[in-house]
């Protein structure tokens, strides 16, 4: 069978297998989707690294000839802010605020943060003292990305729940199976949160501070709605797939203890480990581009309007690149993998997320030296982009891991 079927529950529970068929079979259109799929490292990447392709098609083709889905102009606050956020722009105006708000995601930016990252996860350890058994989701995984962004926002801790809420109402749009009640949600929540970005942009304009809207506030030329679009962006862009990361890397610990021992043994290992754990089981596993000219990858022919889906999980575990791919190596150092994508989309907050990681990892594997899942099945929600578990009950341990 050429394809596949996201939504089967084998493949939500382990879509590994099949995308060593895909792999294998090559590219291949999907109707359902309306995509022509990838899964290959060699092709994702190309078509990442291509300008021919894009997240944007608007300055190529007007909107009444591409696939309106994508484009809910019904939605008027939810389409100016989401789709005109620069993730889902191409240059010369994805440029324009991606380079305004780089500054302030940099490698030495995000190691500022790494003490009071690790500060927050030893806490959340702290309040967990004690008991054997703990959602590592709910309890430790979640809590960690939205207090870093809105700390680093500049959001008061108690409006976090706010945060969360009106982004977990937004992102619905993006999935094809939303209801028109969701839509009207999603709608409503863009313009609250953008109501409640204005005031305190207003705020860090009449009282600057060290927080990052004080800093978009004083950088010359952004105009008010692009710096709402982007804060919206972050959050959205930076709290779901830092909390699947985290879960999944927990998750891959506790099946293999070979893995958490080697990291008790060797912390030193940490930044290779968060790198290949983000390979072995990335949080995000298919985006989409727009093809915006006529053109062939890999011999198939592609049409200008038409959409490809990379499958980045499927090319993170390609034998063609990665020696032994299913293997976890925490040691593994050359690791092209693309969990955070590659070219001009490639994750602002990598740095960020990375340092996140380390710490979470870090702080959990010197807490304990056994992780035991209480359950041999964690829910999942099935969805091709994310990847992640719903719950994780775990079982702890202090005593020294087997192997
Ligand atoms: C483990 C956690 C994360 C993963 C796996 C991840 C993954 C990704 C990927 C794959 C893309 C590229 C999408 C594409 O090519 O179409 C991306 C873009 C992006 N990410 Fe992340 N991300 C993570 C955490 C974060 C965090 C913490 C932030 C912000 C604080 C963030 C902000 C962004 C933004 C703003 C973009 C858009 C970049 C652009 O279009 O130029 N991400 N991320």
């Amino acid at each position: 069978m050429t394809g596949f079927d996201a939504y089967d529950p084998e493949f939500v529970r382990d879509p590994y297998p099949t995308y060593a068929r895909l792999r294998d079979e090559g590219p291949f259109y999907d109707e359902r989707w309306g995509l022509t799929f990838f899964s290959r490292h060699r092709d994702v990447t190309a078509i990442l690294r291509d300008r021919r392709f894009g997240r944007d098609i608007r300055h190529v083709l007007p909107l009444d000839q591409v696939d309106r889905r994508t484009y809910p102009e019904h939605l008027p606050q939810w389409y100016r802010m989401v789709r005109g956020s620069f993730i889902d722009l191409e240059p010369p105006e994805h440029t324009r605020i991606r380079s305004a708000v780089n500054r302030a995601f940099t490698k030495s930016r995000a190691e500022v943060k790494r003490e009071s990252i690790g500060a927050i996860a030893a806490d959340l350890l702290d309040a967990l003292a004690g008991r054997e058994e703990f959602d590592a989701i709910a309890d430790f995984a979640a809590p960690v990305p939205v207090a870093v962004i809105s700390d680093m926002m500049g959001v008061p801790r108690d409006h976090r729940q706010q945060l969360l809420d009106w982004s977990h109402a937004i992102v619905r749009v993006f999935d094809l199976n939303v209801t028109p009640a969701e839509e009207q949600a999603a709608e409503r929540a863009v313009g609250e949160f953008a109501a409640y970005l204005r005031e305190l942009v207003l705020a860090r304009r009449a009282e600057p501070g060290t927080d990052l809207i004080s800093e978009l506030v004083g950088t010359v030329g952004l105009p008010d709605d692009d710096l709402i679009a982007t804060c919206i962006l972050i959050l959205n862009a930076g709290h779901e797939a830092t909390v699947h990361a985290i879960g999944n890397g927990i998750l891959a610990m506790a099946r293999y203890p070979e893995v958490l021992a080697a990291v008790r043994a060797d912390p030193g290992l940490l930044p290779t480990l968060t790198d290949e754990l983000l390979r072995w089981d990335p949080p995000l596993h298919m985006f989409e581009r727009w093809v915006l000219e006529d053109l062939d990858v890999a011999g198939v022919p592609l049409r200008q309007g038409d959409k490809v889906g990379l499958l980045f999980a499927a090319a993170n575990r390609d034998p063609a690149v990665f020696p032994d791919p299913d293997r976890i190596d925490p040691a593994r150092a050359d690791n092209p993998h693309v969990a955070f994508g590659l070219g001009t989309h490639f994750c602002l907050g990598a740095p960020l997320a990375r340092v996140e990681l380390e710490e979470v990892f870090g702080a959990l594997s010197r807490r304990f030296g056994t992780l035991t899942p209480a359950v041999a099945e964690p829910p999942r929600t099935a969805s091709l982009v994310f990847h992640g578990v719903d719950s994780l009950p775990l079982r702890v341990g202090i005593g020294t891991a087997p192997g």
